[in-house]
């Protein structure tokens, strides 16, 4: 038996949500995991029930499941109030700091059925296949933050330890080594203190990894190769907010930030969810893509120990895509629904 505790959120967040559990199930039926499926809430619709958007009961449920499968949070009548001392984006830093989810793994690979919807050129995409760990718990998102001078001034601390970067470093050269040996920490050590850690910390563990060639490259610059060279790149190292603001602009290159999944690990449960947000202008229209969350199901399978299923979705995903069976930012002429898209995924690991 495996216990998943599904946080499906806001907005698009529990229709995507609903057609990853509905690929697990077909899973299930043929690999028998005996999945355990419990809803818990977290974003705004858990501020709307019970005040917190990370109420006592959710972090305990996932503390007590196998793995978490998270959908998005986020609504638009928060963001445009300042003033809001409760904010859904709360829940999803929580919860990640509750877990211990110190690494985000967002890997960025280009399907061919969608080099002709990618911004880029395709002989640019073709080749893009990489993978960021992005730190998620430390750096300015945790930092102490506040107003002084009576409110006239705010400030945010950006701050790292050295355990805290080597944790994360350790896991992004296993994955290099078990890929193209090819990893590039991104930082700003020319102007930041806390880059000029990271530097320090990933040479002296790169002794340890001879295999493995390692580059470092201003943020500034990474964010242009990702658009000249993407192809460049094989793991990503990353802080927090660099690894935000870069996975967002990858994702983008890849043709769709729908298709792009994500796997938060660290000290024991491990958690799972789209890259993309709760896409509020798109809820309970059955237009949202839910190949990302659906990917990210297959993220949690491997991490559980089924990597056979694991690949099975991702044929399917691939089939999906190959047959146009896709929402309306990959398939304009003829879209297919949330739903159609799930159900033709869902049946696809069924009968193979
Ligand atoms: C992400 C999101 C979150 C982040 C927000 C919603 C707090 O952008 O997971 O990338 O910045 O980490
Ligand atoms: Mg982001």
């Amino acid at each position: 038996m495996k216990k998943i505790a599904i946080l499906a959120g806001d907005g698009v967040g529990p229709e995507v949500t609903a057609e990853a559990v509905k690929v697990l199930q077909a899973v299930d039926k043929k690999h028998a995991i005996g999945f355990v499926f419990e809803r818990e809430l977290i974003g705004a619709c858990a501020i709307d029930a019970t005040g917190d958007p990370l109420p006592a009961a959710t972090v305990e449920r996932c503390q007590n499941s196998d793995a978490v499968l998270l959908g998005a949070v986020g609504h638009p009548r928060f963001d445009n109030d300042p003033a809001a001392t409760v904010r859904p984006e709360q829940g999803l830093l929580k919860i990640r700091k509750a877990l211990g989810l110190y690494a985000n793994i967002r890997p960025i690979k280009s399907y061919k059925s969608l080099h002709s919807v990618s911004p880029l050129k395709e002989s640019l995409v073709a080749d893009v296949d990489f993978v960021v760990f992005r730190e998620l718990t430390g750096g300015i998102y945790f930092g102490e933050k506040g107003r002084r001078n009576g409110g006239s001034e705010a400030f945010d601390l950006c701050a790292y330890s050295v355990e805290e970067v080597e944790r994360i470093a350790l896991l992004a050269f296993a994955a290099a080594q078990s890929r193209h040996k090819h990893l590039t920490l991104v930082d700003k050590a020319n102007v930041l203190e806390t880059s000029r850690l990271w530097r320090d910390t990933v040479s002296k563990i790169s002794n340890n990894f001879p295999d493995v060639q390692l580059d470092c490259m201003f943020v500034d610059n990474a964010a242009m190769k990702i658009v000249q060279q993407p192809a460049f790149f094989d793991v990503i190292l990353t802080e927090n907010m660099f690894g935000d603001i870069l996975t967002d602009e990858a994702s983008a290159i890849t043709g769709s930030i729908g298709m792009l999944p994500s796997a938060s690990v660290g000290s024991k449960v491990a958690l799972f969810e789209p890259v993309h947000g709760s896409f509020p202008e798109g809820a309970g229209r059955g237009i949202a893509n839910p190949m990302a969350a659906i990917l990210s199901a297959a993220m949690m399978l491997e991490h559980l120990g089924y990597p056979e299923a694991a690949q099975e979705v991702l044929a399917a995903v691939e089939l999906a895509l190959e047959k146009g069976i896709a929402t309306s930012e990959i398939n304009k002429d003829n879209p297919a629904s949330t739903s159609e898209v799930g159900d033709f995924i869902a049946s696809n690991i069924y009968v193979r």
